[in-house]
Parts: C-alpha cells; structure tokens; sequence
C-alpha cells in the first residue's frame, strides 16, 4: 500500500524492530533518518542494511535542508516519526536536549512536511500520512483505582520528557487542524523486547543480573507501568498506517499492569530457571530498593478498545511469553549487550545510579 516511507529513528529501540517488521513484510522501500546519538544503533539493522528496499541517512530532525532534500529525493507516501529522546531519568539531569529534539525537531519535521505535501496531487496527496509516535506519560500519573488513559484523558505531563512530548503532540494537532497535515497520532505504554538499550527498566535488569550486579528498583517499586512488546506496537503502528482516520489519536497499551517489584521478581524466577548453574541465583537477592527517582509517576494503564474497535488490532503477546522472548533474546545476543555497554554507557551508569543512596 506504501511505495516508500521515510522514518526518524530507526537506529534506535522501537524504530529499528519496526524498520525490520516492515520490511519483513515487504511492505516498500524505506528510508531511515537518525542522528546517532548515545540511543541509535545501526547494528542492530545489519541484516537488512544492504538490501535494496533500505537506505540510511546519518542526520538530524532539526536540519531542515535534509529534510526537504530527502523528501525530495524519496518522495515518500508517509512519514513515521519515532525519533527523540526517550529517558525520562536523562531529561531530569539534562532536559535541554529534550526540549531541541522533541520539541524543535518536531517542528521542523512538520514545516517540512507541510510543504512537501502542499505540492502533493492526487492519489499521492489522498495517500500521504504523518504518523507521530508518541507516549501515553502525556497524561500524567494515575491513582490505584482511576479507569486507564482514554484518548481523551487531559494532557498532565509530569517530567521534562513528558512535557517535551506532550509539546510535540499539541504541535502535531495543530499542523492537522491549522494547515491540514495529514498526521495521526499514537500514545502508547512502556515497550520492551529485543535492541532496547539498558538505559531502560527490563533491558538494564536484565543485563545487571548476568553480570551480578546489583539490581536497582526505585522508591518502594510499586509504581505501575502497563507492559507493551515491541512487536505488538510495530503491529499496531502498521495498522494505524493503513487505516487510522487522519487527525486522530488512538492509544496503544499491552493490558499488562505490573508493578516495577513484581517486573523485577518475575525476571529474576525466569532467570533462575533459564540459567540453573548461574552463580547469582537466587537473582532475587541481587535486587536493591534506592532513592526514587524526583516526580516519579505512580501508575500508568492504556484504554485500547479504540484501536482494538475502530482497527481491529490486539496484542498478541502476554507480558510472560514477551518477557519469556526478551529475556532469550538478550541471552543470545551476548555481543551486542557489550557494544552498548562500554565507555559512555559507564559514565551514565556513575551519573544516575551512584549518587542514588539506599533507602
Ligand atoms: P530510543 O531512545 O531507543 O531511540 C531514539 C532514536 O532517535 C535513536 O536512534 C536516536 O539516535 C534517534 N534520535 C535522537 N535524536 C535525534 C535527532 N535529533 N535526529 C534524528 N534522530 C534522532 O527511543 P525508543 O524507545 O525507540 O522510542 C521511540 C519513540 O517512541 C520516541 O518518540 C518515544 O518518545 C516513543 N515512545 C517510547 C516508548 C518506550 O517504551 N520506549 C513508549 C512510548 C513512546
Ligand atoms: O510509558 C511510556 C514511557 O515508558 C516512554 O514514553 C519512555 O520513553 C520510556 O522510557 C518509558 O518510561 P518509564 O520512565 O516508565 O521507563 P523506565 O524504563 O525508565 O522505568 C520504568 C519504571 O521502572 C519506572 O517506574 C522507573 C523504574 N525504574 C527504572 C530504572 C531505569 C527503576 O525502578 N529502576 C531503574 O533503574
């Protein structure tokens, strides 16, 4: 249905699982635009880097030339916008980058968009979406018993990441209602599985208990995030793609509530049973509770049904058989754990984890 897209991100988590489903699925020619920062990793799109349906560009969302000319050049059918920065822990230590890629990259995205598609006729201009990728933390924090975000639950960002995607967004909808873009937009739950850098909570567990080092749950780990595998969202992500309404929002969650302790100790049992000789077993005993990490949102859950209604999608993976497929994954992928693990990942292991006191 797609000739070619063009996608921001791809070297990083999400994008690179979708740049691989997508053309698993033969799905068009791709073109992936990422800046390479700490989060991007062109390793992991080796297996498809010298296919002819694949081309990658090394740049920056804010460079508004490269845009236009990539546009002009691949003359895409719609773009898929992942690209940003992600860490919420990194935003409260540093938010600026946050604010220039979120926020002014977005919007240079958009401008260029913009009049790429005013230029557009036709079946071509009938066809063309913006597909923003964004993050259900947009709505803030929820209590124990509070129904789950709803597509049109208020907008309560909480941490400089939250805000800076919460701005993203609103300039979004305003570029379908003001110039009358053709964007959608996805809020969707925490993602895990295979690429996730170990910056984030299961990637960062995982990779601490091989290791035997100490596993760090901040605060009184009861905080609740609703689980999402990755290729669940890239499923999704496609089927909003292909038949999404323009200007709408639809919400993509995983339905698994779990609290970070119980995330924490049914990766631990897993471990004990994928790795009977492991030194380290129990690997419950390597967990610490340490200092909270400041405005920490309590609970997160994602209302679905309009996705799961209106397009027909569902999860396919619970949060077992996902966690159960990560966790295998990481085990087998020895190598690229330590090619992310090395010189600037130590610093930011000394900048967030070793100022971070016992509780
Ligand atoms: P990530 O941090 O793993 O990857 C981000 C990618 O963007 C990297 O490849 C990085 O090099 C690239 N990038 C950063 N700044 C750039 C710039 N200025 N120009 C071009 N490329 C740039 O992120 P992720 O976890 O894959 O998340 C992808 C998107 O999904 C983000 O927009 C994020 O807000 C959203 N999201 C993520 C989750 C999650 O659980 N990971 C959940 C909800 C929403
Ligand atoms: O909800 C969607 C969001 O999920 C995305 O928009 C973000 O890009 C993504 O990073 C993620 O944000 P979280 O802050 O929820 O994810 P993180 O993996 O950083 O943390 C998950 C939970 O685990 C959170 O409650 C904090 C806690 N945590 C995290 C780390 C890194 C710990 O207890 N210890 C840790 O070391």
């Amino acid at each position: 249905m797609f000739r070619s897209i063009l996608v921001t991100g791809g070297a990083g988590f999400i994008g690179s699982n979708f740049v691989l489903h997508w053309l698993a699925g033969k799905n068009g020619s791709l073109v992936n635009l990422d800046k390479l920062t700490y989060a991007g990793n062109p390793q992991n799109l080796t297996s498809v880097a010298s296919g002819p349906a694949y081309s990658f560009v090394r740049g920056d969302i804010c460079d508004r030339s490269l845009i236009d000319a990539l546009l002009q050049q691949h003359r895409p059918d719609a773009i898929v916008h992942f690209a940003a920065e992600s860490h919420v822990d990194r935003s409260i230590l540093g938010p600026e980058a946050f604010l220039e890629t979120n926020i002014r990259g977005t919007f240079v995205l958009l401008q260029a968009a913009r009049e790429y598609y005013a230029k557009l006729q036709g079946e071509d201009k009938q066809s063309f979406r913006f597909l923003h990728v964004s993050t259900d933390e947009v709505y803030g924090t929820l209590a124990p018993e509070s129904p789950a975000f709803h597509e049109g639950t208020p907008y309560a960002p909480n941490s400089p990441y939250a805000a800076s995607k919460a701005a993203s967004d609103h300039l979004v909808r305003a570029w379908v209602h003001t110039y009358g873009l053709p964007a959608i937009i996805t809020n969707c739950s925490n993602n895990y599985g295979p690429y996730q850098f170990p910056e984030k909570l299961l990637p960062l567990m995982i990779t601490h208990a091989l290791a035997g080092r100490p596993l760090p749950v901040y605060g009184d780990g009861q905080q609740v995030r609703d689980w999402l595998y990755v290729l669940d969202h890239c499923r999704a992500l496609q089927r909003v793609l292909e038949s999404g309404r323009v200007g709408e929002t639809y919400n993509v969650g995983g339905g698994n509530q779990r609290s970070n302790l119980q995330v924490v100790n049914l990766l631990c049992s897993l471990l004990d049973e994928l790795l009977p000789g492991s030194p380290y077993k129990p690997h419950a005993q390597l967990i610490r509770m340490v200092e909270d990490r400041p405005g920490h949102d309590r609970r997160y859950a994602i209302d679905a049904r309009k996705l799961e209604q209106e397009l027909g999608w569902h999860a396919e993976e619970t949060f077992e058989t996902g966690l159960r497929k990560t966790v295998e994954w990481y085990l087998a992928n020895a190598d690229w754990v330590e090619g992310v693990t090395s010189g600037a990942y130590q610093q930011w292991m000394q900048e967030n984890y070793a100022v971070r006191g016992a509780r």
